[in-house]
């Protein structure tokens, strides 16, 4: 047995008492910041060049983000580039603020306050680690020093901002990097001396962001810590509590909900939960997540394809087919009782008119992340009854029978054995095609049969038929009865086309192009017992019911010539 997992140290909890979070419900949307440009751009292969960062600007302003952390101006004479282009280039709406993010040392301090001249409105983010493990291993500094950074990193921004002449309406925003492997009374010791530092008040209030920088515990910790740090942070007011998941032990999304729950007002992430390592948290999950409660998530999430589109080519990144919300496959059923569950559910809505969404195995409407063109249901050998039949009838307009749906979905599950594959719509059609419409014929009517109201509510069938193809056999067939049905079947028996008796029919209007057609379902019984159903398709009504009697007949016997 492999025995490395001595080495890791249990995450430890804080000790916080009476708890309030998991009372507590989401019930607005909290101010949203996208860190794409930043947290996500610097963890890319190739990070993002100022065409496509600046695209990328546009449909985060487009989604409807007000805070955008734009890059680390001072980093690199790249991103330097882009936010002055932003800037210079009018690219920035007036309601929209930029973000920009540096460490808290003098030199990149001053150089981020050359780069954000001219905005408008700008959040000058500045951090520094707080961890024990930073402390020890990459600082080599006491609580004092590293507070020693912050505060001086703090006290230069507020000179800086006390001594710019521009227009720039300028936040702050502070971040104790890996919050949460740092001892939370330092956390918030540490805030609250930065707070005092850059004058925080009620009406000017600083953005503290407490980032869960390593995943390291389950989220339940995470929201105790922002719960703790909120009840214990003096002059509480003066600050917006921001929280930054990452998602290393895949919690992300988790934890930026429950920290919602324990009172943080703002979130930073990213779309499709892009990030350093496993990334950020998934604004867009987190956003539809409240959507399905009911809840405005404030972001515009109604062309999520768009978003994916632009996302995948500025990122060279690939959407999982299995994202929530936007994974090509997460509409998708191919479980049949989940497509029979999902396919009563559309019928209940239609009938009852009901003013919510209630489909089972679907947590949200399609249609409402624009995705409602792609198949809900697909089609291979673990699908149902069901699902085939759904797909017939939502891409073809044949709304087979219940009865019919276990004979369908038989000849599509050998189709799919034999094939070992998933089976598209289009397939299913020419199995349905094969099967009901161009099926091998013993016996036909040659030209029309003709039908005819006799008076008495009765019906004359008359027509020609042929059997195996040969003209020889052709003899005409007459038939009366009380329906078109049972006037062909007369007619069949008289020439001794007798063996099968008729169960049911279903029938309704289908469109081919300009003209309206009719189509019937007949269920018949074979001599051995068995169900067998028949299709007719004919511009006229009666004509298609006999067509289908003669569909029906002709596999029962094609059935009893192959076995
Ligand atoms: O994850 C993190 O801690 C960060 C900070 C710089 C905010 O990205
Ligand atoms: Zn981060």
């Amino acid at each position: 047995m492999n025995q490395s997992y001595k080495k890791y140290k249990p995450f430890k909890q804080i000790n916080l008492k009476n708890r309030q979070w998991p009372d507590n419900v989401i019930d607005k949307a909290p101010i949203w910041c996208s860190v794409d440009l930043r947290d996500g751009n610097q963890a890319l292969i190739d990070p993002m060049n100022l065409q496509e960062k600046l695209e990328f600007f546009k449909a985060l302003c487009d989604m409807g983000f007000k805070e955008i952390e734009i890059g680390f101006p001072s980093a690199s004479e790249t991103e330097y580039e882009i936010c002055r282009e932003l800037i210079e280039g009018n690219h920035i709406p007036d309601d929209v603020t930029i973000q920009v993010l540096v460490q808290a040392r003098e030199h990149l301090i001053r150089k981020t306050f050359e780069a954000i001249e001219g905005a408008k409105n700008v959040i000058v983010h500045f951090y520094n680690s707080t961890s024990t493990l930073q402390r020890k291993v990459v600082f080599k500094k006491d609580k004092a020093g590293i507070t020693d950074i912050a505060v001086k990193g703090a006290k230069l921004i507020k000179e800086l901002t006390d001594a710019y002449t521009g227009d720039t309406n300028i936040r702050f925003e502070y971040s104790p990097e890996s919050f949460s492997g740092t001892e939370v009374d330092f956390s918030v010791d540490i805030c609250s001396k930065v707070m005092q530092e850059l004058g925080a008040t009620k009406e000017n209030p600083v953005i503290l962001n407490l980032p869960n920088t390593v995943e390291m515990c389950t989220p339940n910790t995470y929201a105790d810590q922002v719960e703790y740090f909120i009840k214990h942070l003096p002059n509480r007011e003066a600050a917006i509590i921001s929280v930054h998941p990452h998602n290393d032990r895949g919690c992300g999304v988790a934890a930026a909900e429950l920290a919602l729950l324990a009172g943080a007002e703002r979130v930073e992430g990213t779309l499709f939960g892009n990030g350093e390592r496993t990334g950020n948290l998934d604004i867009v999950t987190v956003g539809l997540n409240m959507f399905t409660q009911g809840v405005d998530p404030k972001l515009d999430f109604s062309n999520l394809p768009k978003y994916k589109e632009i996302y995948e080519r500025c990122t060279n990144m690939k959407i999982h087919e299995r994202t929530p919300y936007i994974g090509e496959l997460v509409f998708t059923a191919f479980s049949g009782s989940h497509q029979d569950a999902i396919n009563k559910g559309m019928e209940y809505m239609k009938e009852s008119g009901t003013d919510y969404w209630e489909i089972p195995y679907l947590p949200i409407d399609p249609a409402d992340v624009g995705r409602q063109y792609e198949p809900i249901i697909r089609i291979n050998s673990q699908s149902g009854k069901g699902g085939a039949a759904f797909v017939m009838a939502n891409n073809y307009g044949y709304k087979m029978p219940k009865q019919m749906h276990p004979e369908f979905s038989k000849l599509v599950q050998k189709k799919c054995d034999e094939l070992g594959r998933e089976l598209v719509p289009s397939e299913l059609m020419e199995i349905f095609e094969e099967n009901y419409i161009n099926t091998k014929r013993k016996y036909e009517i040659v030209g029309h049969p003709t039908v005819t109201e006799i008076g008495d509510d009765k019906i004359r069938v008359t027509g020609l038929l042929r059997t195996d193809g040969d003209e020889k056999t052709d003899v005409n067939i007459c038939g009366e009865g009380n329906g078109p049905i049972d006037a062909f079947f007369r007619a069949l028996a008289s020439v001794g086309v007798c063996d099968y008796k008729f169960i049911n029919y279903e029938q309704h209007a289908i469109s081919t192009g300009s003209d309206s057609k009719a189509v019937s379902y007949i269920q018949l019984m074979t001599p051995d017992g068995k169900s067998i159903f028949g299709v007719g398709i004919s511009s006229n009504i009666y004509r298609s019911s006999l067509f289908g009697v003669l569909n029906a007949i002709n596999r029962a016997e094609l059935e009893k010539e192959n076995n």
